[in-house]
């Protein structure tokens, strides 16, 4: 009863110090003391009465209060039907990017689905696993300009039992590639360089993976040259972008020759350029 009493209120009184610094403070204290009992969140949630306050919980606590993001300091992000490990070589993959992985599937449904699939920008690997985990016949290549990403890539292959069907390389986007692939997804950087971000997100999240130049727009004109070489007859692409760069993003592409759909995440803003090639 004592420690039951003992975690509840640490539970509460965390969520109320992190108030001020994280917009999800009870489910950030409820992750930080699940990862330092070495549970799941809802092994913690379903049987918390019978758990002691960790010992290592308020170090982890005052790193979240630093504005670690919560992933860093756990060091793993789940992601579609995937547990991933995270390390600040990489971007914390968002719920947002899964609207990539859902426009994807209904392309697909009622076929045998993708064959070859590319991950450009693979960072994490998660959107090539993703995919991967949902067509099990299928195999795929993930590119980043980071090693150090790539190496994360690679361990969440293995962790997700898929060493043999995901293989990775480094590369600028799709340069020198001889390939055409069926499903093509990709999150490029497509930050504004003068935008103002969140602490968690300045301060931890590698710029690389972030900044897309001066109007945010770099990665999509390399891209817009090179997708004519990599997308295969009845294949689709899809570039998550920021919810106001539907017009100018797709505009790149359409003057690249490709007709231009727009897909909404499930704040209902525009997440994803859609480019489907008959
Ligand atoms: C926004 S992150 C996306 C990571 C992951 N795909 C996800 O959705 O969580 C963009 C990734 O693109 C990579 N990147 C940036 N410029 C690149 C380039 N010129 N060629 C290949 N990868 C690049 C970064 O290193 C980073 O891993």
């Amino acid at each position: 009863m004592a420690a039951e009493q003992a975690l509840a209120d640490w539970l509460r009184e965390a969520a109320g110090r992190l108030a001020g610094a994280s917009e999800t403070p009870r489910l950030d204290a409820e992750l930080l003391a699940a990862h330092a009992l070495g549970l799941s969140r809802e092994e913690l949630i379903l049987g918390f009465h019978r758990f002691a306050v960790p010992d290592e919980a308020e170090a982890l606590l005052a790193r979240r209060l630093a504005r670690e993001p919560v992933a860093y300091i756990t060091g793993t992000r789940d992601f579609w039907t995937l547990s991933l490990r995270v390390t600040p070589a990489v971007l914390v993959p968002r719920p947002d990017s899964e609207t990539l992985i859902e426009a994807a599937i209904e392309h697909f449904v009622g076929t045998q689905g993708p064959g070859r699939i590319l991950d450009l920008g693979t960072g994490s690997g998660a959107l090539l696993l993703a995919a991967l985990d949902e067509w099990r016949g299928a195999t795929g290549l993930g590119i980043d300009r980071s090693a150090e990403a790539l190496a994360v890539a690679c361990d969440n292959a293995k962790r997700c039992g898929m060493v043999g069907r995901a293989t990775f390389q480094i590369g600028d986007w799709g340069a020198g590639l001889a390939e055409r692939f069926d499903l093509i997804l990709c999150n490029p950087p497509y930050i504004r360089s003068d935008a103002l971000l969140p602490r968690d997100v300045a301060e931890h999240e590698p710029a690389g993976a972030l900044f897309g130049g001066e109007d945010g727009l770099d990665a999509y004109r390399t891209l817009a040259e090179q997708l004519g070489g990599l997308l295969a007859p009845g294949g689709i692409a899809l570039f998550e972008i920021g919810f106001d760069q539907g017009e100018t993003a797709g505009a790149l592409f359409r003057s690249a020759g490709f007709p231009v759909a727009l897909r909404r995440d499930l704040a209902g803003r525009d997440r994803a350029l859609v480019i489907t090639r008959r």
